[in-house]
């Protein structure tokens, strides 16, 4: 699905409200901004919800502690966007048994019984770091060219996926990651982990920044070094929230790949069906585009998120 608002008008047209505990990540970036917004906007009363939302601060305990208030409560489902990606088969294993159904949404855990979960909606991150490593390769042929890397949240999916997908679509080409440290996809710690590849290397020529946040902290960092982003470096990055369009229509960011965060409209579907005791899809792919500069300039004016 697309995951665009207007999706699920015929699924919320049942009259039992329903109750869903909400665990977030955090509000690490503006794409989670953006995705919150998405989720409460649409798991509302109007809609048939009664939404619990908690905030876990980039903490999986925190996560852990949501979602068992979640099931001492006695929802009807619980969602969540998982931090990291393991260590959640005994929290998972209350809820199923507890009969309680659960949604992930965003990110992927690592568990090898996909029982404990009904479904998992979110974008294909091998995938965007695959797009992001074609495009650098396409720019890059011919000569050495030195990359260094700002990783999402360590063991989260996002990170392990899109660095994932990057390296194997640059493999055997010129470029060459130099450098790959955790950023924690804030603009803060993108800032200050590019300042430290500054003062250590001389010779980069690109940036690979798993979001949006991380390479406008990369930016600030180049601009204070004195050197011009987009240009002296260049930069890719994933998420494609307007921050970071905006900065790509600037020249300053060089290639964006999406990560649609209007996953609301798709989980209250999902939510109702799972409730409804239907039939859902074990995986849902959210489509993602990329952007150029001129494409980027294009899309601005009417970007929603
Ligand atoms: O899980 C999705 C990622 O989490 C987004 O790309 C990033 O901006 C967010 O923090």
């Amino acid at each position: 699905t697309d995951g665009s608002t207007g999706a699920t008008e015929e699924a919320m047209s049942g009259d039992e409200t329903i109750a869903i505990g909400f665990s977030q990540v955090g509000a690490e970036s503006g794409w989670r901004a953006a995705n919150t917004k998405s989720i409460q906007d649409t798991l509302t009363a109007e809609n048939g919800f009664d939404l619990s939302f908690s905030d876990a601060q980039q903490k999986q305990e925190n996560q852990i502690q949501a979602i068992r208030s979640y099931i001492a409560q006695g929802v009807d489902v619980i969602a969540f966007s998982p931090v990291v990606e393991t260590g959640w088969d005994p929290v998972l294993q209350e809820a199923k048994s507890a009969g309680i159904p659960v949604i992930l949404t965003d990110r992927a855990v690592d568990s090898e019984d996909d029982t404990l979960y009904e479904s998992f909606i979110g974008s294909d991150f091998v995938l965007e770091g695959e797009m992001a490593g074609e495009w650098a390769a396409e720019q890059y042929d011919g000569e050495g060219y030195k990359v260094v890397e700002l990783q999402g949240t360590t063991g989260s999916a996002p990170a392990i996926d899109r660095k994932e997908g990057f390296g194997s679509a640059i493999e055997g080409t010129d470029l060459e990651i130099i450098d790959s440290q955790t950023g924690n996809f804030t603009r803060t710690e993108g800032k200050q982990v590019m300042e430290g590849f500054l003062q250590k290397y001389d010779d980069i020529d690109l940036v690979f920044a798993h979001n949006d946040d991380m390479g406008l902290g990369a930016i600030e960092a180049i601009e204070a070094a004195g050197l011009t982003p987009g240009e002296d470096i260049k930069i890719i990055t994933i998420d494609a929230v307007k921050d970071g369009m905006t900065a790509l229509s600037e020249g300053k960011i060089n290639y964006i790949v999406e990560c649609n965060p209007l996953l609301g409209p798709d989980l209250a579907e999902i939510a109702q069906k799972v409730v409804a005791g239907e039939e859902v899809e074990k995986r849902i792919v959210v489509k993602d585009e990329a952007f150029d500069q001129e494409a980027a300039t294009e899309a601005l004016p009417t970007r929603e998120y």
